[in-house]
């Protein structure tokens, strides 16, 4: 007999305690049918003219892809007046985002990444969706900047959608990392990868070696020592998409890196809503997630865009950067 056809509705349901089967998983729901709506956008791109820039830039002072606006306006639009959030961040947005007062308040404060890997839309090459929840620090009030800047261990649940050549929804909820994949006849996300963990033997490393001369000795080093460990020796995959290849590493083993520049000193990758909610993943899949001193989801950020260096993926490739980087000091 062929395996249950289990939904991610379905799922959620069987995986939540009890007390959690209210506002949480249907916070689920509301990214799930976003990133659907993302899922169809991206995959007509072309054919609604919605590539390339909508002529503004963001607060990191990136221009902004038409796509990365609409992804953005979809995960906002989506969750304003549900009651289940009170404040949300979001990388296209300055500010955080208040909960319009005409609408109830929720427990939740989900911080996102609309459109990772914007570089890659124009080329029809994996894109993503970065998305954190944390529970609200006091009930009473209606959200905070103090609620959205935590450490990612505050996390109570985390997840990506991948826009590959099908579309994936991989969250954890605490329990295990789950992947579901949309079945595009009848617009649903199905399981097809229960309990995802690093296997133990890494296959690749995914870091922009065209930036090496840029790195600091100790990460010189360790790219060097990348390349040439033979036990087990590892091939090199970048897409320049964190999602996609934070995934790819997922199910066959690596490391990704971002690592500080000259010019850049602590990288690209934004700690809230893009290496916070990966590192949750990564810990609960096996992994680790570190900016080369320490744990990911220990750093408190003390702005909302703030920038970390990063390594993540298997636990022993991402120790042996610290292990480089701890001799520097
Ligand atoms: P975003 O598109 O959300 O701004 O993030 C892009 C990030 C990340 O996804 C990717 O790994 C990295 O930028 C690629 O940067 P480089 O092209 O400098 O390697
Ligand atoms: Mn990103
Ligand atoms: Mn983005």
């Amino acid at each position: 007999m062929s395996s249950p056809l289990i939904t991610i509705e379905r799922f959620l349901l069987s995986q939540q305690p009890e007390y959690a089967k209210g506002d949480l998983t249907t916070l689920f729901y509301d990214i799930a049918l976003a990133a659907k709506m993302i899922a169809t956008q991206t995959r007509r791109a072309a054919l609604l003219d919605v590539l390339g820039y909508e002529g503004t830039t963001n607060i990191q002072g990136e221009r902004q892809r038409k796509l990365d606006v609409y992804a953005d306006d979809i995960m906002f639009k989506l969750n304003d007046h549900t009651g289940r959030l009170c404040a949300m961040v979001s990388e296209e947005r300055d500010d955080w985002i208040r909960i319009p007062e005409n609408y109830s308040k929720g427990h939740y404060v989900m911080v996102y990444d609309p459109l990772d890997g914007s570089s890659n839309i124009d080329t029809n090459v994996t894109i993503g969706t970065i998305f954190g929840i944390f529970r609200v620090l006091d009930d009473g009030n209606r959200g905070r900047l103090e609620d959205c800047l935590r450490c990612g261990r505050d996390l109570v649940a985390a997840g990506y959608i991948i826009y590959g050549t099908s579309t994936m929804f991989v969250y954890s909820a605490g329990a295990g990392v789950h992947g579901f994949t949309l079945d595009p006849e009848i617009g649903e996300f199905l399981l097809t990868h229960e309990n995802m963990r690093f296997p133990e033997n890494p296959a690749y490393y995914s870091l922009n070696f065209g930036s090496y001369r840029s790195w600091e000795p100790e990460v010189q080093q360790y790219g060097d020592w990348l390349q040439t460990i033979t036990e087990p020796r590892l091939s090199q995959r970048y897409i320049g998409s964190l999602v996609a290849d934070f995934h790819r590493n997922l199910l066959y083993g690596g490391v990704y890196g971002y690592p500080g520049e000259v010019n850049l000193p602590n990288g690209k990758i934004r700690l809230l809503y893009e290496a916070g909610p990966l590192a949750f993943l990564a810990e609960h899949a096996g992994g680790y997630g570190s900016n080369g001193k320490m744990s990911l989801l220990d750093i408190k950020p003390d702005g909302l865009h703030q920038r970390t260096q990063v390594f993540i993926g298997n636990r022993s490739l991402v120790e042996k950067a610290e292990e480089f980087i701890r001799k520097q000091d």
